[in-house]
């Protein structure tokens, strides 16, 4: 019988850490490696702007009637131009169109089992390292994923010269997946001429880019965060974009995401939609549908959203200072690494470069918990711990 010879799964790493901290007893005792927003108490709150739309939509006794397997309407509009921004929305709305999905994974998974239908001997390359599901969301639905070099962890940045020259050599018809800004796990973004060039090799190679975008307005603003995704738009013919409403709307368990298609290519618009909508129906069959309610209410009324605009600009605000302020403590214990790159890195995430001894060390000696790979959630400081926290890694280190 199937049942009986089922091994257990492997761990994920992060939950199975988080399981750690939660049996340990020491009060002092730091979470740094789960990747939700937390405020300087420790608290991952509801944005003020979220809670003043839910009451309005509760107000207006909305129906929960079944949406459209590919989502709201509106919601997808105002997700379009969210991302591609207002100067170039009216140039590629009549060859762009989106899927209200189950959060970022729903667009990424989405992507893969659509494309695994039509290219199955393609190759996904991702990013070393990367988000840790990327690798299984591609394998599950049967691609072989392989990975480009993105990030010298001696200069702790990246390493774009492996980087473009493995990218120049990918074949044809294969799959790139590229984040669109704050790298998850390193924190390093690709610049302008760095986008320049990717986008160039990727037109003529013809390869397809999925641009995984879960954390548009965390790293620079809304705007800037967008500059190289919209270069994609622009220049490629074809682009699948998976843009995440978790971290900046903080919805994380509301489950809201959206799968944009934009080709050159008038032709192709009504065949793949057909063919992504096939393939959720089969899949989750329509989206979950209050936290796209929320966000297509925020977006759409300027009041609301210049409120959403400046909750968001708090989370990335307390961030960035996070960063200069681990940066000083460190500095004021007189450690002997330089941590400085640490304060120009993006979003959330910060590779520390700290090794797995020191990692161990710091869960053993100080209940500070970061995942193996030195990877810490920036969030996760607060004015409170910092001090603690600069003490006990100049100690390990
Ligand atoms: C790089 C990256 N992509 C996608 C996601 C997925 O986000 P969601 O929670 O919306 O599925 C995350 C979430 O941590 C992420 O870090």
């Amino acid at each position: 019988m199937i049942f009986n010879n089922i091994n257990e799964a492997e761990k994920d790493p992060i939950l199975g850490l988080t399981e750690e901290f939660k049996n340990d007893l020491n009060p002092q005792k730091i979470n740094l490696s789960v990747g939700v927003y937390q405020d300087d108490n420790g608290n991952t709150p509801t944005l003020p702007s979220v809670l003043e739309a839910e009451k309005e939509i509760l107000n207006q006794n909305i129906s929960k009637t079944y949406k459209p397997i590919d989502g709201d309407k509106e919601f997808i509009e105002e997700s379009i131009k969210l991302i591609a921004g207002e100067a170039i929305f009216p140039e590629i709305k009549n060859t762009s169109f989106g899927l209200n999905t189950p959060g970022g994974t729903g667009a990424l998974r989405l992507s893969s089992d659509f494309l695994f239908q039509f290219s199955p001997k393609s190759k996904v390359w991702i990013s070393n390292p990367s988000w840790p599901n990327h690798k299984p969301i591609f394998e599950a639905s049967g691609f072989d994923v392989t990975s480009y070099p993105y990030f010298n962890s001696e200069s702790n940045s990246i390493d774009f010269e492996n980087m473009i020259s493995v990218i120049k050599e990918i074949p044809e018809g294969d799959i790139l997946v590229l984040h669109g800004c704050c790298h998850n796990p390193t924190g390093e973004d690709l610049k302008g001429d760095q986008w320049d060039q990717i986008s160039e090799i990727s037109k003529k190679n013809n390869l397809l880019v999925i641009c995984d975008f879960a954390y548009q307005g965390l790293g620079d603003g809304l705007d800037d965060d967008a500059a190289g995704v919209r270069k994609m738009i622009r220049d490629l013919d074809n682009i699948i974009i998976c843009s995440s409403y978790s971290k900046n709307f903080g919805l994380y368990s509301e489950r809201v995401g959206c799968l944009i298609y934009n080709s050159k290519f008038e032709d192709n618009y009504t065949p793949v939609l057909s063919h992504m909508k096939k393939t959720a129906r089969s899949n989750y069959s329509n989206p979950p549908a209050h936290g796209s309610e929320i966000v297509k209410f925020i977006l759409s009324n300027n009041s609301l959203r210049s409120k959403w605009e400046e909750d968001l600009s708090g989370i990335r605000n307390r961030v960035k200072d996070m960063r200069s302020l681990l940066v000083t403590e460190l500095n004021n214990e007189r450690c002997s690494k330089d941590f400085s790159f640490i304060e120009n890195q993006k979003g959330m995430f910060s590779y520390t470069g700290l090794n797995k001894d020191q990692v161990n060390s710091l869960k053993k000696n100080y209940s500070i918990y970061i995942v193996n790979s030195g990877r810490i959630n920036i969030a996760g400081i607060t004015t409170k711990n910092c001090k603690y926290i600069a003490k006990a890694i100049n100690e390990v280190i």
